[in-house]
């Protein structure tokens, strides 16, 4: 016996002259412990030290390691504290060469290309120097009782995952639990996702792989999380007693599309038409608020001649602020140009209607999803969508009314590039003149007279698992500028919130904001309370903003979530970051695919549609609902003001009558909301100025804003506060009609509201 080992041990040797630049290293132990190579390749009955060397060289692996005759191990270097055994002891033959030694039992002869080996210790878990106030906590278990994963956000990084890493990213998002499982992967979640899944700390000794990228420390092992939490408040959401509530307001007769306040103080309501789901529809109606206690009186017929779903909407800074439609659903209606011109007041009925003829007024190219904006010269751009639905994209944009001249439309290739992910785009007139645009997870700005790239912004974080989630259409979030303060010399901030990713259909829990302006302009994430895709946020007269509709999952168009988000948020801007969301109250009722959101002149919000087409139980939803925000519902009387003037000039002074109950004009605030068309809760042309005033008695002089930079032209909602009560809104027009559209259009069909004041 004695003697025939001694005989093996002689018969096989490493090799002296392997393949340049590889040289024998020594006889490392295996597993003392844990496994000190990285990577084990498949088995080979033919192994030798060559094949091996060549295999790990092909991986561009530096360390190559040979065990018990038929295995071949590659890394870079040795972990779990390797230590060279006796050389005696790797005593086994290769499969494929009888001379080589290729280890033994737990025996590795190692090879390198380097000439060295680098050794690392036994990793342990890192408890200290970690990022942020992150804290260790020890070892957990996954997928207890096949109950699924203790964390839902789920990032593998096969060979770079760290504790640092891991940690960063999960905080990045808001998320303040983290784990690492087996080495390379790191999730993500809530403390209240260990008693959900019936998580609890087992021996630190069951978590004993180490981290792919980081070889002195443990990440988690085989069904086990290395645990951290964050030790301290990360996402400070406010639970206020006083939270609003929802209310039934008045049964619907369609499912709007497009939903515009009207100067009448009346609701515009534009439908699917010739594609709606219900054939008794006339496209429009109009809402009467003084009547909804009246069904037959509430709600007037009124009349489009194109389909304008999917289109894009804007209030003109004409004298009658009309409503513009622009594009639709396909063919002929992808061209459309509509206008109607509120009239009427509460309670007496209006006559005007839709205007459109295809013939005379058209758009330059058809357009499903674009976005429509006043600029500041007072013209109107008209951007993006495709040639019809789900088509061709039409990465282009155009101006109105149409300049003179052979076609004027312009290419933009960073929308071609983003198709199909760039519907409606975020349009907004920034205070240097320049024009913002978001659009799928980027933003840029555009100069607006030759509309090439100014300033490329980064781009928007997406998901704490994936940089691919986006903002607009079909993975549909919402933007909002935040107020603008008088003097406005603050740079201004767009914030977007929710949004989904267009192929996992995991929507987004975080909103994210810039200051496109400043330089080196980054984007600030904050999570939400819950996922949300195809939210709508509402301004608020008190500068907040009120987030409600959408779905935990999908994405924007029929029948792609199902999951509604029932829960609404109010975003308080004038909070720190991380601070200024609000838990509301919950709705009975699924708002998803073209549902909307719109301030009322009274300070409530009137929540509209859901038009999914399936699956069910999800209905088309014909309920209006109005939400009452919390300013509303702390038993205070709204004040009252009236305005002398309603046509404001630049820089000018306007005097206001203002008629208080709780405070006194010391603590008094006028906001400005701009006039809006939402749809997919698209709130195009928002935007909310605190202005400058001074009051003497009751009278107080509002100083208009001093520029169509700061305040393109337009129409506003004027309100008071009383303390944190808004009164009704009050009309004005601000910056008057600098692109002459009370001309626009110039055919005899079409009903010009002229040049004139208001
Ligand atoms: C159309 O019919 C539906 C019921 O099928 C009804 O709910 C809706 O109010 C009607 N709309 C109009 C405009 O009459
Ligand atoms: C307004 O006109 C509609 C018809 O479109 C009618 O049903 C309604 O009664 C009228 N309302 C008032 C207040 O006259
Ligand atoms: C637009 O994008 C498509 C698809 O990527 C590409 O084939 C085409 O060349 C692009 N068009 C232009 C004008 O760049
Ligand atoms: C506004 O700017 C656009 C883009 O340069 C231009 O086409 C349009 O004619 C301008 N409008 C006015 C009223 O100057």
């Amino acid at each position: 016996m004695l003697e025939g080992r001694d005989t093996a041990a002689v018969l096989v040797s490493p090799v002296a002259n392997p393949p340049a630049p590889w040289t024998y290293s020594a006889c490392y132990v295996d597993n003392a412990f844990g496994r000190v190579m990285a990577t084990e390749l498949d088995d080979n009955q033919g192994l030798t030290v060559e094949s091996c060397i060549a295999a790990c060289s092909a991986r561009g692996n530096t360390l190559a390691g040979m065990e018990f005759g038929v295995q071949c191990f590659c890394a870079n270097a040795l972990t779990n504290g390797a230590v060279k055994g006796d050389e005696g002891t790797c005593n086994m033959a290769c499969g494929g060469n009888a001379g080589e030694a290729c280890g033994g039992p737990n025996r590795l002869s190692v090879y390198t290309s380097t000439g060295s080996v680098t050794v690392f210790p036994v990793p342990t878990p890192l408890k200290t120097g970690l990022p942020g106030q992150w804290a260790y906590q020890g070892c957990l278990p996954d997928n207890v009782n096949g109950s699924g994963r203790t964390f839902p956000n789920q990032i593998i990084n096969v060979n770079d995952t760290t504790v640092q890493g891991c940690l960063s990213q999960c905080s990045a998002f808001g998320y303040p639990a983290a784990g690492i499982e087996f080495g390379q992967e790191c999730y993500c979640g809530d403390v209240s996702d260990l008693a959900e899944h019936g998580a609890t700390l087992v021996p630190e000794s069951d978590c004993n792989v180490v981290c792919s990228g980081d070889p002195v420390h443990i990440c988690g092992g085989s069904n086990r999380l290395t645990y951290y939490s964050w030790n301290g408040t990360l996402n400070d959401w406010k639970t206020p007693a006083n939270t609003g509530r929802y209310e039934f307001f008045v049964p619907g007769v369609v499912v709007p599309l497009l939903v515009t306040l009207g100067i009448n103080n009346k609701v515009s309501f534009v439908e699917k038409f010739g594609t709606s789901e219900f054939p008794n529809s006339t496209g429009a109606y109009e809402l009467d608020l003084s009547l909804v206690n009246d069904f037959s009186r509430t709600w007037r017929e009124m009349h489009v001649k194109s389909d304008v779903f999917c289109s894009g909407a804007v209030v003109l800074p004409d004298r009658s602020a009309r409503h513009l439609v622009v594009g639709g659903w396909s063919l002929d209606s992808t061209f459309g140009v509509r206008l109607y011109a509120p009239d009427g007041s509460p309670g007496v009925n209006g006559t005007n209607d839709w205007e459109e003829n295809f013939q005379e007024l058209k758009l330059q190219r058809g357009r499903w999803y674009p976005s429509a904006l006043v600029m500041s010269n007072g013209s109107v751009l008209v951007i993006g969508g495709e040639v019809g639905s789900n088509g061709a994209p039409e990465p282009t944009l155009e101006v109105l009314p149409t300049p003179a001249g052979g076609p004027t439309y312009l290419f933009m290739d960073w929308l071609n590039r983003t198709d199909p992910n760039n519907l409606y785009p975020f349009l907004h007139m920034l205070p240097s003149g320049n024009i913002f645009v978001g659009y799928y997870n980027e933003a840029r700005i555009l100069n607006p007279v030759t509309f090439d790239t100014i300033k490329t912004l980064p781009n928007m974080p997406g998901s704490v698992v994936s940089a691919g989630a986006g903002r607009t259409y079909p993975a549909e979030g919402t933007a909002v500028l935040l107020p603008q303060h008088a003097p406005y010399t603050d740079p201004l901030t767009i914030l977007i919130c929710g949004g989904s990713h267009p192929d996992t259909h995991i929507a987004l829990d975080n909103c994210v904001h810039i200051q496109p302006e400043v330089d080196n302009a980054q984007w600030v994430l904050e999570r939400m309370p819950s996922q949300r895709v195809m939210p709508c946020m509402v301004t608020l007269p008190d500068g907040t903003f009120l987030i409600v509709n959408g779905a935990h999952q999908g994405v924007a168009g029929f029948g792609l979530a199902t999951d509604p988000n029932l829960q609404a948020l109010l975003y308080d801007p004038s909070q720190p970051v991380g601070s200024r969301i609000s838990i509301l109250s919950d709705t009975i009722v699924a708002r998803l695919y073209h549902s909307e959101a719109t301030l009322l002149p009274d300070g409530r919000v009137l929540i509209s549609g859901s038009d999914p087409q399936g699956p069910p139980p999800f209905p088309e939803e014909m309920r209006v609902e109005v939400y009452i925000p919390p300013y509303l519902t702390q038993g205070f009387a709204q004040p009252s003001f009236t305005v002398d003037e309603k046509d404001w000039q630049y820089g000018g002074s306007y005097t206001i009558h203002v008629t208080l109950h709780q405070g006194t004009t010391a603590n008094m605030r006028v906001s400005m909301i701009a006039a809006t068309s939402s749809t997919v809760c698209n709130s195009m042309g928002m935007r909310t100025l605190f202005p400058e005033f001074s009051c003497n008695g009751n009278t107080c002089t509002v100083i208009a804003p001093p520029n169509a930079f700061v305040s393109p032209p337009g129409w506003w909602q004027v309100f008071v506060l009383d303390g944190p009560t808004p009164s009704h809104s009050n009309w004005v027009r601000i910056g008057g009609d600098p692109g002459q559209l009370g001309n626009w259009p110039n055919f005899p069909d079409f009903t010009l509201p002229g040049m004139g004041p208001v």
